[in-house]
């Protein structure tokens, strides 16, 4: 798990200087599947269900599972790109925000809340904790900002697998859900947004967007519960966890 969600994590660092106004996401989306080859892994979204891409791209009011298409990135744009890569049979799973351009405060401050949600989530991790106590700490932040919670996707259990049990919600009461006990692995994948919390499906059969067309943002980490507390195997080795990154770090 280490090995896995590391390099899914310098998968997106090997991104940060590379996204600008202008990039197609179909090009992203080949970057890390070159990237996921060159380092013997493979992306495990790569015919999951059907999918056909790398990762899932998605912009502004595109909540997740965004397909990575040829039109431009525009100056202004907010992308979740949310990549899976699989090293010896584990699976490490994150994904990050991206500003491109010259971004608004409003977005610009959804993405902060968004990340602060994540870590708020998984602060909650410990033994004896329980799912229940991680969505309510990232529901009660997320909605104290004016913000709302996604109910229709949560995070999930992984490892040999890339989606088992148990569901990680990311609402919920304190004490709710299955007790924690060290060694057990799985994501917590907010997706926060600036109205209300209702998505649809896109006719294409997977890209998620809010009904009410307001912007949406998601971080996931990949971790592990541990005897004293949690690890998180997807932290970015270059310090790019969330945005702005500083792109002289990238060099
Ligand atoms: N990586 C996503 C997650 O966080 C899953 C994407 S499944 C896909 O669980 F098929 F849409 F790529
Ligand atoms: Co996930
Ligand atoms: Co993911």
């Amino acid at each position: 798990m280490r090995k896995a969600g590391r390099l899914a994590a310098q998968a997106l660092d090997m991104l940060v200087p590379l996204i600008h106004p202008g990039m197609p996401t179909d090009k992203i989306d080949s970057l890390l599947m070159e990237y996921a080859l060159g380092h013997g892994a493979v992306p495990a979204t790569l015919n999951y269900r059907g999918y056909r891409y790398a990762s899932c791209t998605s912009i502004n009011h595109v909540v997740c599972h965004g397909m990575p298409n040829a039109k431009p990135l525009k100056d202004g744009d907010i992308v979740n790109i949310d990549v899976t890569l699989i090293v010896d049979g584990w699976h490490g799973d994150t994904s990050r925000m991206y500003a491109v351009g010259n971004v608004k405060r409003r977005p610009e401050r959804l993405i902060e809340i968004t990340y602060k949600s994540l870590m708020l989530g998984v602060a909650a991790v410990r033994p004896g904790a329980t799912t229940g106590d991680i969505g309510a700490a990232i529901q009660r932040y997320a909605e104290s900002e004016g913000c709302s919670v996604v109910r229709d996707f949560c995070g999930h259990g992984l490892g040999r697998v890339f989606h088992d049990r148990p569901n990680i919600l990311h609402y919920g009461e304190p004490g709710e859900g299955i007790i924690l006990e060290p060694g057990m692995l799985f994501t917590i994948e907010p997706m926060i947004n600036l109205g209300k919390p209702h998505v649809k499906i896109l006719a294409d059969g997977w890209t998620a967007v809010t009904r009410d067309r307001e912007l949406s943002a998601q971080f996931e980490h990949t971790v592990g519960v541990t005897e004293t507390g949690v690890e998180i195997f997807t932290a970015s080795p270059k310090g790019f966890d969330c945005p702005p990154y500083k792109i002289d770090q990238a060099a």
